[in-house]
């Protein structure tokens, strides 16, 4: 009698990594490849010398905090610190490498999923200043991530901030689990929070180049529910979307100042001619104004087309659009910046209808403004899309061929 073939071997088991006797288990036989033995350098880096790094004071939660290394720095720099884990283990190590609970750092042995139990701890909705992550948001299942931001939304307070470092790997299965930038941040949008920076994380160690820094904050307004009017509900969402906010226009930090300055040349387009022509003798022929008036028109239409082209990726701001993909299609295949370059064919479509030498200086002033901008936002979309190089090689930046408006003709226009 033939013997019976032997059973195929079963599959692995899916890692149980909803349940805490997992991680104890990995902690106990130190299969923990995420241990860096200090704080993520990019966190540490950006907290310490990050211009707009979250300040104290301030309560902070470290979700899945593991032995504890990012709760203990914020507790130096001054937070009030909650290293949350749900390991038993994880937090024995925590406390042996840190120190016990005191005033300001405390363990709170928890699931970061389970409601009452974070309530019961005081953990109760917007209650946090802010909360740190690091390597838990690739620990859980992916399919929990949009309940780890909505727990993370219910928990902050108006205002709050989440700053994360996520690894964004493509490598499949997990833990960790991989994803994209363009995927987490469009999650993270989705829950309303609003990012004031999403970028490449710097200082990474050797084994993890590809993470991302987000710092994303839950809007004052839209989780107070209050101080908007109705009707102007909308254009503060848009605003937000966009990435406006006090702060930047006290510090520039998406480079609102650009699109102040960028305003006023637009808006002083609507001052009458200067000198008018026949102050200086001169008829303005019939034929300019009406030339004049078809340059306008041609503008409006070129940006019109950059407009539809860039959908949500429009953004006044020089800052793109956290997770925005990059086009290249349309307009932007003739030109990387063609609503910049409509809005000088409409100013210098201005400038011929009238006759004005005033406008005339308005066409020059936004041609030298928008070139500006355009590599502040060339610098942001080098870093974040690889891409973007090639583009630049390849395709006029404003207007063909013309100095300072092509940099592909001038050296360095900046
Ligand atoms: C990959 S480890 C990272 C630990 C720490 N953040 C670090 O970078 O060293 C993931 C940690 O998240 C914890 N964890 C996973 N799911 C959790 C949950 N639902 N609630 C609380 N902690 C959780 C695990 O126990 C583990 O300590």
């Amino acid at each position: 009698m033939n013997p019976s073939p032997l059973p195929a071997p079963l599959p692995a088991p899916p890692a149980c990594t909803a349940e805490p006797s997992h991680w104890d288990q990995r902690y106990r036989d130190r299969a923990d490849g995420w241990e860096l033995g200090r704080p993520a350098p990019p966190l540490e880096l950006f907290l310490r010398t990050h211009p707009l790094a979250p300040r104290t004071p301030g309560t902070v939660l470290v979700p899945g905090c593991g032995r504890g290394h990012e709760a203990a720095l914020l507790e130096a720099l001054g937070f009030r610190v909650i290293g949350l884990d749900f390991s038993g283990e994880a937090l024995d190590a925590a406390r042996g490498l840190h120190g016990p609970d005191r005033p300001g750092l405390r363990w709170l042995q928890a699931d970061l999923f389970d409601r009452p139990a974070l309530e019961a701890a005081g953990l109760a909705a917007g209650r946090l200043t802010g909360i740190v992550e690091h390597t838990c948001f690739c620990a859980i299942d992916p399919g929990r991530r949009d309940d780890y931001i909505a727990t993370a939304c219910r928990l902050l307070a108006p205002g709050g901030w989440l700053l994360g470092l996520f690894w964004c790997h493509g490598t499949p299965g997990g833990p960790p689990w991989g994803s994209d930038p363009q995927t987490v941040a469009a999650q993270l949008g989705r829950a309303g929070l609003v990012a004031e920076i999403w970028e490449p994380a710097s200082g990474s160690v050797a084994q993890r180049q590809d993470e991302w820094l987000g710092l994303w904050r839950r809007p004052v307004a839209t989780a107070a529910g209050a101080g908007t009017p109705t009707m102007l509900k909308p254009l503060a969402d848009r605003l937000r979307t966009w990435g406006f906010s006090w702060e930047g226009l006290r510090d520039n930090r998406h480079g609102e100042w650009w699109v102040v300055g960028q305003m006023v040349l637009i808006a002083a387009h609507a001052l009458p001619p200067t000198p008018p022509p026949s102050a200086l003798g001169i008829h303005w022929p019939l034929a300019l104004r009406l030339l004049g008036g078809l340059i306008f028109l041609t503008g409006l239409g070129v940006g019109g087309q950059g407009a539809l082209n860039l959908g949500a990726s429009l953004t006044p701001l020089p800052e793109p659009i956290p997770g925005a993909p990059l086009v290249t299609e349309g307009a932007y295949a003739r030109c990387r910046h063609p609503l910049y370059q409509a809005l000088l064919i409409c100013s210098l479509g201005v400038a011929i209808a009238l006759g004005s030498l005033l406008h005339l200086g308005l066409l020059l002033a936004l041609a030298t403004l928008l070139r500006l901008k355009a590599r502040r936002e060339e610098r942001r979309l080098c870093l974040l899309h690889p891409g973007y190089a090639e583009a630049m090689a390849s395709t006029p930046a404003i207007v063909p061929f013309v100095p300072g408006l092509d940099w592909r003709v001038c050296s360095d226009p900046a």
